[in-house]
């Protein structure tokens, strides 16, 4: 048992988004080691159809019980309304979603709730259902984001033309008059400057990743797998370019991680056009 207790939580998501999840983990778990992976190689997963993401997950989950995790969280909404079900009854290890944390904790705020997130968790309505499930009556506006991850992975939040693109996105969920607005996808939060510019101060945001944590807290403490002595480094580990990872990541974990190279299989992986351009010291 003790050894289970050791063993490293599993987060995964498709980029840099799943450290929004990472930096909750470091504020909320601080005692449990992390493995994190980022299908670099694959992303957006936001615009890929419900039977590639289910896919990729499943390649994910497999490559984690290989590290030896003792529970994994889908730090991407993409994963989670469209394949969590799924892979729960296929894999004997906790798995959690961001989605129903997120729900939860966006009843609780407010009845006219806005979601962002990408296309394809828009298209699945999981928002929707998991907030109406709980509160019928609250209103549910989703909108999908298409540009938004590919211009986190490129680094240009602060280019105007992100300004520009996410007040295209907002503007009408503002204009229904939405009271929360919840963060569909684990990239956004890197957006937050960028967002509130855009909506009222009077609008509450919800981070899922904030809430998936404290999920995983109250499992941990359930199942007796709590860790008690310190944590070992983060493990970083992507399927696209390492360096290209590491330098991203550096503006939000504070330092360039030491990132290792994966292979899953890749047979539809396509190369991002970004990936390709020289990686600047
Ligand atoms: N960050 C993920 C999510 O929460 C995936 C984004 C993407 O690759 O499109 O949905």
């Amino acid at each position: 048992m003790r050894e289970i207790q050791n063993s490293p939580i599993g987060v995964f998501d498709s980029g840099v988004g799943g450290l929004t999840v990472l930096r909750e983990l470091y504020r909320q778990l601080p005692q449990e080691s992390i493995v994190y992976f980022a299908d670099t190689a694959r992303l957006p997963y936001g615009n890929r159809s419900a039977s590639e993401i289910l896919e990729f997950v499943r390649e994910i989950l497999v490559w984690m019980t290989q590290q030896k995790v003792k529970m994994v969280i889908m730090a991407c909404n993409t994963s989670s309304a469209l394949a969590l079900e799924a892979v729960r009854q296929e894999f004997d290890v906790p798995i959690l979603g961001v989605i129903l944390p997120g729900a939860k904790a966006a009843v609780k705020k407010g009845k006219r709730i806005g979601v962002i997130s990408t296309p394809a968790t828009a298209k699945s309505e999981a928002y929707r259902q998991a907030i109406q499930e709980i509160n019928p009556q609250a209103q549910v506006w989703q909108v999908g984001c298409p540009e938004f991850v590919p211009l986190i992975e490129q680094n240009r939040i602060s280019e105007a033309y992100t300004q520009e693109v996410a007040r295209n996105y907002l503007s009408p969920l503002v204009d229904c008059g939405i009271d929360t607005l919840v963060y569909g996808c684990t990239h956004y939060r890197h957006l937050q400057g960028v967002i509130q510019r855009i909506i009222p101060q009077t609008v509450r945001l919800i981070d899922p990743a904030c809430y998936v944590v404290q999920a995983a807290k109250k499992e941990l403490e359930l199942m007796g797998l709590s860790k008690s002595s310190s944590a070992s480094p983060t493990r970083f580990a992507v399927s696209g370019c390492s360096q290209v990872f590491s330098q991203l990541s550096r503006q939000w974990l504070g330092y360039y991680p030491c990132v290792e190279s994966v292979s899953l299989p890749l047979s539809l992986t396509r190369t991002l056009a970004w990936e390709q351009v020289e990686v600047l010291e």
